[in-house]
């Protein structure tokens, strides 16, 4: 049996007073459940002192593909480890959109992130148009293929996918149950064409709109193994009941 996972992605969201609150109600509710949260990279230290030694872990919303060196306002994986973190989002429609990262890129991101002993969580999914134009599927499968052809299949074993329909993503309209366990099943299909094993033990997260209201049904599809949340994620008591629905 997969586990399920939720991780929070924060996004550009949260001040120092904020967070304290946020992580105070989080981690009590939250005792013995496995769940993650991804924040800004000033906030690492808060999250790593706040959560230590609680089941919820933490990580980063981006992450640079260099090592080190002269990369001005850029992250690196080494910095990421300082600070404890064990997961690293890539590949956010956000940065794919907003900030031009191709395929390609984030496929380096993710081998970075791996060769540094973190896990990536690599987002994948269509917009809005790429769904209307019949090419869901295809646009995944290449947005896959990139890591793939990269890293090869057997790097899932330490990966975490995460299908986030752009069009799902802040806007309220949250695919239904089926649309996205048709998604889920066919990335598992596709990866199991090239490994069983690593797709049976895939975990792949479902993103876009997931609140406390549509968590559980979500969370029942048999492809469906935990979600990566935006907004809610923001909110102590939708946060907890999202993680409780994928616990059940
Ligand atoms: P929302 O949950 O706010 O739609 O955001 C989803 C997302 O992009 C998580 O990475």
């Amino acid at each position: 049996m997969r586990k399920k996972l939720v991780a929070g992605n924060w996004k550009m969201h949260g001040s120092l007073t904020e967070n304290a609150a946020l992580l105070a109600a989080i981690k009590p509710a939250l005792d013995g459940i496995e769940a993650a949260v991804c924040v800004p990279f000033p906030y690492l230290a808060q999250v790593q002192a706040s959560l230590a030694g609680s089941s919820i872990s933490w990580g980063a919303q981006n992450v640079s593909e260099q090592a080190k060196g002269a990369f001005t306002g850029e992250v690196s994986t080494a910095m990421l480890r300082d600070f404890g973190c064990e997961y690293v989002i890539v590949g956010h429609s956000e940065r794919r959109s907003l900030y031009g990262e191709s395929d390609e890129l984030v496929a380096r991101k993710y081998m970075a992130a791996q060769a540094a002993g973190l896990t990536p969580i690599l987002c994948v999914g269509e917009s809005l148009s790429e769904r209307e134009g019949g090419v869901t599927e295809a646009v995944v499968a290449r947005q896959l293929d990139a890591v793939i052809a990269a890293a090869g299949v057997a790097s899932l074993a330490s990966a975490v996918v995460a299908y986030e329909p752009v069009w799902a993503i802040g806007t309220g309209k949250t695919a239904t149950p089926e649309q996205a366990q048709a998604v889920h099943a066919f990335i598992r299909r596709k990866l199991a064409a090239l490994d069983a094993n690593v797709a049976e033990r895939l975990i792949i997260q479902y993103g876009g709109s997931v609140k406390a209201a549509n968590a559980a049904e979500l969370m029942a599809q048999p492809d469906i193994d935990g979600g990566l949340i935006g907004g809610a994620s923001l909110i102590a008591d939708e946060f907890i009941a999202i993680c409780r629905a994928a616990a059940k």
